[in-house]
């Protein structure tokens, strides 16, 4: 099988692209991950890049034309797919039209409920019944194209805002790889 080369887009801790970076070394996983850009210098998932002798660069997206920068770093490693592993930037149009339907986000809530940051604060305050997280195709929206796979479970009343966070990351590491055998099952 020919793998997609993919690039991860970070921000923070990466724990999500360790995870992925795991799934990709086995044989009948779709992609390859090509390529690791991050717009934080201290993001410790850059580690994780190192460790696994997988490129990374760092993009300033204060700056004007960073999506251009991104662009010819995406060219450069011939990435042909994106997963935004907890990037904290909101993908330009520029960059979403010449990957259009090729860039996917993973989201730590059930869209399309609690769009945008500070999901467990708000689902605690909402007092919902159920938390989780979804995989969703990126378009020019915020949080809004179409969606891959949720995963949810039940919220009990000791729930704080760091075990739901905690709840959710085990859930976004089976849904993350799910999604993308089943992006490519289908093609
Ligand atoms: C993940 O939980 C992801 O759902 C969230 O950031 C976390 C990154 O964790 N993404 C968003 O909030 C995007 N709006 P990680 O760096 O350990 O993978």
């Amino acid at each position: 099988m020919v793998k997609k080369n993919t690039c991860v887009f970070i921000s923070g801790q990466g724990t999500n692209l360790r995870n992925l970076i795991f799934h990709s070394r086995d044989n009948s996983f779709p992609v390859k991950i090509s390529l690791v850009i991050t717009n934080k210098k201290e993001a410790h998932g850059i580690n994780f890049a190192k460790k696994f002798k997988i490129p990374y660069v760092f993009i300033d997206t204060t700056f004007n034309n960073y999506d251009n920068k991104i662009l010819l770093y995406l060219k450069k490693y011939k990435i042909s797919f994106i997963c935004l592993a907890g990037f904290m930037k909101v993908i330009s149009k520029n960059i979403i039209n010449k990957y259009q339907g090729k860039i996917i986000n993973i989201h730590p809530s059930l869209l399309p409920k609690f769009k945008g940051l500070n999901t467990f604060s708000r689902m605690l305050k909402n007092k919902e019944k159920k938390a989780g997280c979804t995989v969703h195709f990126v378009n020019a929206k915020l949080d809004s194209g179409n969606v891959i796979i949720k995963k949810n479970f039940n919220i009990n009343n000791r729930d704080t805002e760091i075990t739901l966070k905690n709840k959710t990351q085990k859930l976004e590491y089976r849904a993350f790889p799910e999604a993308i055998i089943r992006i490519f099952r289908n093609i």
